[in-house]
C-alpha cells in the first residue's frame, strides 16, 4: 500500500508559527506542563518550549501561571534568571517587571512612568486542570472552550499524571498509540512471565482488525482480536481527540483509563503526557507504585527535564536477558517500551520510505485525517471541535470481551457494557 509522500510528510510534521499544522496546534488549549513543576507561588520559574516557541513559566504571587515569551523585550535577556516577586517576573538586567497576562508592570530605568504601556509581550493565557497547566497559543482574542476531559474535572485522589519528553518528533508517538498490531508484540510477555486475558488474546491474534468512526471530536478507532476461545472477541475503543489526544483502556489496573497528549516542543522534540484516571476508584500507594513500575514511569527523572533514564545511548536499559525470557523487547515498562522505539526512528521519520502493510489501516485513517485538517486550515475552513458542543467528558474508552459475531456498532453502542477486568471475569 502507499504510503505517503515527503510533501504530506512535512506537512504533518513541521508545527513552527506559520506551518498549517502549527496553526491547527494553535487553535486548541495544549497542555505545557504538569503543575508540579510550579509547586508554590514566587517560586522558581521554568523554561518551556512548544510549537517551537521558547516560552517561560511562572507562578505568580497570588498563585496564577503566567506563560511569557522567554526574553525580555528590551534587550532580549532570558527571563528564566528572573526574580519572581510581588505579583511578577522581573528581569535581573534592568529590571523591567512583567505580569502574568504580559503586561509590563514596571520599568525603574526609565522616567516616564507610563513607558511600558507602549510594550507588546507575548503571554498566552493558561488554565490549570487535572494536574496540568494548559495554554492556548492561538490568534483569537478568545480562546476556544476549555475541553474538560474526564480526568480533568475528578479529585487530585484520581488521578495520576506524568509526562515524558521525548527526543523525536510528536507525531511518531501519535502513531504509536493507533497502531493496532504492536502490542501483540512490543508489550508482550513472553515465556513463564504472568498474562492477563488481554495479553493472552493478542498474544492468540497477531492480525487484530482496525474500524474508524467519524466523530465531532475527531475519530473513535476500534480495535478486534481473536480469543482462545472462538465463540468470543476482545475489542478495544481507543478515541482520538484532535489535535493531539487519545484516551487508551488500560486493563489490568485500578485506574482503568490512561489519557494520552503528544504536544510538540519543537519539530525534533515531543512531550508525551500519561494520565491514569478512573472516576470509580481513587489511587492508592500500592497502585501507584505498581503503575509507575509496570509503565516504566519510574524511569522519568525530573532532574534531567523529565526525559526517561532510558534513552538512545543505554538502548532504553534494553536487557537481552529479560528479551530472551520475560518479555519481546527485553524493556520494561510499557511506556518505556513505546518511547524506546519511537526515538529509534530518529528525529523525524521519512514516511515516504515506509512499505505499508494491512495492519497500518488506522495510522494511515490518522494521517488522511490530519492532512484533511490542513487542507481545511488552509482553506480557512472551520476546524473541529472549537464550537462548544462537545462533550469531552463523555468521551472514553474501553476493553470488552463479548459474543465473536458483535458488531462494531453494537459494541459502540452498547455504553453499559461492563469494562475491563469485570469484562474479562465475564468472558
Ligand atoms: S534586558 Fe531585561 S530589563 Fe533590560
Ligand atoms: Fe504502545
Amino acid at each position: 500500500m502507499a504510503a505517503i509522500t515527503r510533501e504530506e510528510n512535512e506537512l504533518l510534521v513541521r508545527t513552527d508559527a506559520g506551518t498549517p499544522m502549527g496553526e491547527i496546534f494553535r487553535s486548541y488549549w495544549l497542555p505545557a506542563m504538569l503543575a508540579e513543576r510550579l509547586p508554590e507561588p514566587d517560586g522558581a520559574p521554568v523554561a518551556i518550549k512548544l510549537l517551537g516557541e521558547r516560552l517561560v513559566a511562572f507562578r505568580d504571587t497570588e498563585g496564577r501561571v503566567g506563560l511569557l515569551d522567554e526574553f525580555c523585550p528590551h534587550r532580549r535577556v532570558s527571563l528564566l534568571y528572573g526574580r519572581n516577586e510581588e505579583c511578577g517576573l522581573r528581569c535581573v538586567y534592568h529590571g523591567w517587571k512583567f505580569d502574568v497576562e504580559g503586561r509590563v508592570v514596571d520599568t525603574p530605568t526609565e522616567l516616564n512612568p507610563d513607558f511600558g504601556k507602549t510594550i507588546e509581550v507575548t503571554a498566552y493565557p493558561t488554565h490549570e486542570a487535572g494536574g496540568i497547566v494548559w495554554t492556548y497559543m492561538g490568534r483569537e482574542p478568545v480562546p476556544p472552550p476549555f475541553p474538560d476531559f474526564l480526568f480533568t474535572r475528578l479529585p487530585a485522589s484520581h488521578v495520576l499524571g506524568y509526562h515524558y519528553r521525548q527526543e523525536c518528533n510528536y507525531l511518531q508517538g501519535l502513531e504509536a498509540d493507533i497502531d493496532i498490531s504492536h502490542p501483540s508484540f512490543l508489550h508482550s510477555p513472553i515465556g513463564e512471565a504472568p498474562i492477563d486475558k488481554t495479553r493472552e488474546a493478542m498474544g492468540v491474534d497477531p492480525r487484530p482488525r482496525g474500524f474508524t468512526r467519524d466523530e465531532a471530536f475527531g475519530f473513535q478507532t476500534i480495535w478486534r482480536w481473536n480469543t482462545p476461545d472462538p465463540a468470543k472477541a476482545l475489542y478495544w475503543v481507543d478515541p482520538f481527540v484532535v489535535p493531539c489526544h487519545t484516551i487508551v483502556p488500560a486493563g489490568r489496573t485500578k485506574l482503568r483509563y490512561i489519557w494520552h497528549a503528544w504536544v510538540p516542543i519543537d519539530d525534533e522534540h515531543h512531550w508525551l503526557y500519561y494520565v491514569h484516571y478512573d472516576p470509580d476508584t481513587p489511587a492508592d500507594e500500592e497502585e501507584r507504585r505498581t503503575l509507575e513500575y509496570n509503565f516504566g514511569h519510574d524511569l522519568i527523572d525530573p532532574g534531567i527535564e523529565y526525559r526517561s533514564r532510558g534513552n538512545l545511548e543505554n538502548m532504553h536499559l534494553l536487557d537481552r536477558e529479560r528479551q530472551k525470557h520475560e518479555n519481546f523487547s527485553g524493556i520494561r515498562g510499557i511506556a518505556a517500551q513505546d518511547v524506546a522505539i519511537l526515538q529509534s526512528m530518529g528525529p523525524i521519520v521519512d514516511r515516504s520510505l515506509e512499505q505499508i502493510g494491512s495492519r497500518d489501516v488506522l495510522v494511515m485513517h490518522l494521517r488522511r485525517y490530519l492532512l484533511d485538517l490542513v487542507r481545511k486550515q488552509m482553506a480557512g475552513e472551520t476546524l473541529p471541535a472549537l464550537d462548544g458542543t462537545v462533550a469531552f467528558p463523555d468521551i472514553d474508552s474501553r476493553m470488552v470481551i463479548v459474543p465473536a459475531d458483535t458488531s462494531v456498532d453494537q459494541v459502540l453502542a452498547r455504553r453499559e457494557w461492563k469494562w475491563g477486568e469485570a469484562a474479562l471475569a465475564e468472558a
